[in-house]
């Protein structure tokens, strides 16, 4: 039996999915998920995944929740116990006086962009996203009837940085909205205080509103992480996209929210409406034990992850032609392979992927996977998550990536 299919050409699909991107990151999992069904093994460093488990307490107090007939429907904007411990915990690491009013639970940090897109933007106006970034930026600007104006980043001493340049004079009479992802995938870059001031300058001189995609915001191994919310003037023009997706490895529970200034997240709770009614209920109840008791199994698993990291990044630097930065935060690395590529023979980034893939069994994403190349763009790099690949694996992953680099 094959799958139903239209027939007439009457039933047409709406031009507007035309413009709809989509996250390829996705595609990478799914031809490597092929190849190891053939029975070769794969080092999946593709996706921003966690192969580490829920802390059991998230999982005991959803499934309570549940057993207790917290089954049917919740209040569109989330249940008020999590909205409440969410404005808590954000008040206290942003230093804003947050309230539950300023709290949108979603199923997901993702939600987040496409409602911001819809409750601020108008078909025409610009917004300026981060290239390489994630890819659902573009999409959700685009579909919306949006121009998305991309802005770059280049290699500095520690990390990769903004090119505050490039992205001041991308601002025109019709830009009206900036997205911005501190701490960054895919570069793990994080803005220095400097960086941060100047952007949040250029937000407030041209009137712009700000999504703040903190996603990684807790993913972090030394110091702690600052948002741009708590600059001074910057907590009524910022929309925060928070998840539970990275800090309490919750991927697939779908469990997020906006926070935003009380008038946003009013339009933000009646896109729930039209959306999804209300986000998936008892799961809150496990979020809000998370919040309240998870702290050392948060910390346990960064531990495991700055492990992780360290060695991967020691093997990538140990391959020839390839340079790789130590970040401080979130789980991906963003190696500079322009000379490897080049050595190898390879100008091609699906070519070198592919050929990668089927000579060692290592998976990954190259910079395609966030984005059209710049035009000025002449480096060449591709992405390494280590949150979903064993300390085992990533050595002899990477240990056969280095054979083949030679
Ligand atoms: C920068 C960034 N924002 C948002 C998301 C979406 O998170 P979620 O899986 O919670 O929807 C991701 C997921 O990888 C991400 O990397």
């Amino acid at each position: 039996m094959t799958a139903a299919t239209l027939t007439s050409p009457q039933y047409r699909i709406a031009q507007r999915i035309a413009r709809l991107g989509t996250e390829t990151a996705f595609a990478v999992s799914a031809e490597a998920n092929a190849l190891a069904a053939t029975g070769v093994k794969i080092y999946p460093f593709h996706l921003g995944d966690l192969d580490i488990k829920t802390p059991q307490n998230v999982i005991d107090a959803a499934f309570a929740a549940a057993n207790a007939g917290k089954t049917g429907y919740c209040p569109n904007a989330g249940i008020a116990p999590l909205r409440q411990a969410l404005a808590d915990d954000i008040s206290r690491s942003h230093g804003i006086p947050y309230q539950l009013e300023n709290v949108v639970v979603q199923p997901g940090g993702k939600p987040t962009i496409g409602k911001f897109i819809m409750a601020l933007m108008e078909p025409g106006e610009e917004v300026l996203y981060p290239n390489p970034g994630y890819p659902i930026y573009e999409s959700q600007i685009e579909f919306h009837g949006g121009r998305a104006v991309p802005y770059g980043f280049r290699e500095g001493p520690h990390n990769f940085e903004i090119d505050l340049q490039q992205l001041a004079d991308s601002i025109s009479e019709r830009t009206r909205l900036l997205v911005y992802n501190n701490l960054h995938n895919p570069t793990g870059a994080e803005s220095r205080p400097e960086e941060m001031q100047a952007i949040a300058e250029l937000a407030q001189r041209h009137d712009l509103i700000v999504l703040s995609d903190e996603a990684y915001f807790d993913i972090r191994y030394q110091g702690e992480s600052t948002s741009i919310a708590s600059l001074p003037g910057m907590a009524a023009r910022t929309v925060i996209l928070y998840t539970f997706s990275k800090k309490f490895a919750m991927t697939g529970w779908r469990l997020g929210a906006t926070i935003a200034p009380v008038e946003i997240a009013n339009v933000i709770a009646k896109l729930n409406v039209n959306d999804e009614s209300c986000p998936n209920h008892f799961i809150q109840y496990g979020a809000v034990a998370g919040l309240l008791e998870s702290q050392q199994e948060v910390q346990r698993m960064l531990d495991i992850l700055r492990t992780r990291r360290d060695r991967a990044v020691e093997l990538l630097n140990s391959v020839g032609g390839v340079r790789c930065y130590r970040p401080q935060a979130t789980f991906y690395l963003y190696p500079n392979v322009t000379e490897l590529m080049q050595r190898k023979g390879f100008n091609d980034y699906e070519a070198f992927r592919r050929q990668v893939l089927r000579d060692t069994g290592v998976s990954f994403c190259t910079r395609l996977h966030f984005g059209r190349a710049l035009p000025e763009e002449t480096e060449r790099y591709i992405r390494f998550a280590y949150s979903g690949i064993s300390l085992a694996d990533i050595e002899e992953g990477l240990g056969r990536f280095v054979q083949w680099s030679r």
